[in-house]
């Protein structure tokens, strides 16, 4: 407590919704909260775990497995934290977000109880045990005790980090940073980012997802179909508001393909612009002053036909960047904010954004684990 702060050296772990790697960095904060990437390293989950974790997602996963795997996925972070402690050394600490198997962000009450709730697994005791280090995790359970959906929380890092400009993560899910003079950050999620792409890129082309964007740049937007799927109440709901796979599910998918077009390309080009559009029309919708500036992170940052259609959605005079052009890895941002969430934490500094979780307070996210 109100103990001077110094630059630390921070391994962040991060798996996402893709579940596509462990993205891991060894990073380096400083005191003013700004972060340095010094090395990052996507990370393959073994075959085997990375099946369970979308058993998980199907819901089709047992107490037993769950457990089981919580442990196996701490093994697998713990892995790869210690590639880069092999080439640098040990670092201060570790800061963990795990992997998210359950995210209930409605306060729908039983009885008076709040079902309300989050889930990230990936034991830290296992990790900390593993590597030596003390381990930082699990930042998403005390937004939610204080009120708030428990995310987007990279938003605080976004407010650190960037002046003026709309943050836009292209994820499994995507989600947004408004950060601007004329109002309090705020942030929530758009809707799908890569998702829906990745499902139907495995089930009709036999790849785990669209590199580049090549097949979707092979396909036609169909217009008909585009215009039904915008039609989802989540695009209409005001913010804060937070998505996840439990509504953008498997079943989810397979109800829309029923009135897919025929040619398979042109099915992967819609969910693109999809994707592309629902950003824009979020945009449209939420933000009630000009903005001049959208930087995009993530994978889908990569996906040279969502860029284009972006570009082609957004107003003329707005710049799309991405984070490269500001010395930001697209891959390793997440990393980044987590590691400066721990970090937060570390030195017990409030780290949630309120504006942007819907939370009653600001508060320090996140557990230790020595
Ligand atoms: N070169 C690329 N071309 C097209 N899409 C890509 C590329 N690289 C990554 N992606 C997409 O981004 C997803 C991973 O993005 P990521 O930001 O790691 O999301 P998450 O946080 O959900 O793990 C992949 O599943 C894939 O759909
Ligand atoms: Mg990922």
């Amino acid at each position: 407590m109100g103990e001077e702060k110094e630059v630390k050296r921070v391994i962040g772990l991060m798996s996402g919704t893709s579940c596509d790697s462990i993205d891991a960095g060894l990073c380096e904060v400083y005191p003013d909260l700004s972060v340095k990437l010094v090395k990052g390293i996507n990370h393959p989950y073994p075959e085997h775990i990375s099946a369970k974790i979308f058993s998980a997602f199907r819901d089709e996963l047992s107490i037993k497995d769950l457990c089981q795997l919580n442990f196996a996925v701490g093994q697998c972070f713990a892995d790869a934290a210690k590639i880069l402690i092999e080439e640098f050394g040990r670092p201060d600490f570790i800061s963990s977000h795990g992997q998210t198997v359950y995210h209930y962000p409605y306060d729908t009450k039983l009885d008076n109880i709040s079902l309300k709730s989050t889930l990230q697994i990936g034991e830290s005791s296992v990790i900390a045990e593993e590597t030596g280090c003390m381990v930082i995790s699990n930042f998403r359970e005390k937004d939610i005790a204080c009120g708030g959906q428990g995310a987007p929380l990279v938003c605080f890092a976004d407010e650190k980090w960037f002046k003026n400009a709309l943050v836009q993560n292209i994820g499994g899910i995507s989600n947004v940073t408004v950060i601007s003079d004329e109002c309090e950050t705020f942030g929530f999620d758009t809707g799908c980012g890569n998702i829906m792409i990745d499902y139907c890129v495995q089930k009709f082309f036999g790849q785990k997802f669209d590199k580049d964007g090549e097949i979707a740049s092979r396909g036609k937007i169909c217009e008909s179909w585009l215009d039904c799927l915008l039609q989802d109440e989540y695009y209409y709901l005001n913010p804060p508001k937070t998505t996840g796979r439990e509504y953008f599910s498997n079943q989810y998918i397979e109800n829309i393909l029923r009135t897919a077009p025929e040619d398979k390309a042109d099915i992967i080009a819609t969910l693109t612009a999809l994707t592309a559009r629902t950003i824009a029309q979020a945009y449209e919708r939420f933000i009630s002053f000009r903005y001049d500036t959208v930087i995009i992170g993530g994978g889908g940052a990569y996906n040279k036909t969502m860029m284009k259609f972006l570009r082609g959605y957004l107003p003329k005079y707005v710049q799309l960047k991405t984070h490269e052009d500001y010395g930001i890895s697209n891959n390793f941002k997440e990393v980044m904010a987590f590691v400066l969430l721990g970090y937060c934490n570390y030195y017990n500094i409030p780290n949630n954004l309120p504006s942007c979780t819907g939370a009653q307070k600001r508060t320090v996210l996140g557990k230790v684990t020595y």
